[in-house]
């Protein structure tokens, strides 16, 4: 695992949005994973900005997204489809035909789960995963205690997690209480993966990630055992860790 620690925020999607780009125009036709959520905020910008100015190309790339809320139509506003639209899709020449994000309205959530898997592995695997990672350790949707080797599954968010993502809907009472995501396993599966994370109420979780014991009560700490995972921080997510060789490139 490379852990990485930058100054700010700014900085580590920086990091990230170039270890994308310098990917894609290695492969092409890659096959990206991708998160939503506060964090690859940055990174989206960043790719947008090197899709106008330096001629990065998506027209060959895939992407799978990680997670969905159940029940959010994709039009809805606090949906992870329109979130990505807004944020990335709609501003780069990705075809729409090659955007997959799990139908949280599927009439069989089951039947949803596993074509996603099986889409995932038609499309050849994911080369490259983009990872937030919540307070309490989560990955995707994969919440403290999920199986270290599950699957793309329906899950039931912690009461934390709806309380964390309850700043975007109008009342605690809207915030979804399912989500289909990505296993753990289906994760690690991927051929990299990138971890980022920005501010102080990353730290415990980074903590954990990088120096604790591999546990499923912090999910993240599976990174740990994954063959190419780079663990990008700002020096406020950093903060708590003590033992770790701190990298500054
Ligand atoms: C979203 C996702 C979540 C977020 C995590 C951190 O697709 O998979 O695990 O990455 O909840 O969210 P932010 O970045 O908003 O702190």
């Amino acid at each position: 695992m490379l852990l990485m620690i930058r100054e700010n925020y700014e900085e580590i999607c920086k990091v990230a949005a170039q270890k994308f780009a310098d990917f894609i125009r290695k492969k092409p036709n890659c096959v990206l994973g991708l998160a939503t959520g506060s964090t690859p905020l940055g990174v989206y910008k960043e790719l947008i900005r090197i899709y106008q100015e330096e001629n990065l190309d998506f027209s060959l790339v895939q992407t799978f997204n990680l997670d969905e809320y159940v029940g959010l139509p994709w039009e809805h506003d606090q949906s992870y489809y329109y979130f990505m639209k807004k944020n990335l899709f709609d501003h780069i020449n990705v075809h729409p035909n090659s955007i997959h994000i799990p139908n949280g309205m599927a009439s069989d959530i089951e039947q949803e789960c596993l074509e996603y898997e099986k889409q995932i592995i038609e499309a050849g695997g994911i080369d490259l995963q983009i990872l937030g990672i919540g307070s309490n350790g989560h990955i995707a949707f994969n919440e403290p205690f999920s199986s270290l080797g599950s699957r793309t599954r329906i899950k039931t968010l912690t009461e934390k997690t709806r309380q964390d993502n309850a700043r975007f809907f109008k009342s605690m009472d809207e915030v979804p209480k399912y989500a289909i995501t990505m296993g753990v396993g289906t994760i690690m599966d991927s051929r990299s993966v990138i971890l980022l994370a920005s501010g102080s109420n990353k730290s415990w979780a980074i903590k954990n990630t990088v120096e604790g014991p591999i546990t499923a009560r912090v999910p993240a700490t599976i990174v740990q055992i994954h063959r190419h995972a780079t663990v990008l921080v700002d020096r406020d997510a950093a903060s708590e860790l003590t033992d770790a060789i701190k990298i500054s490139e």
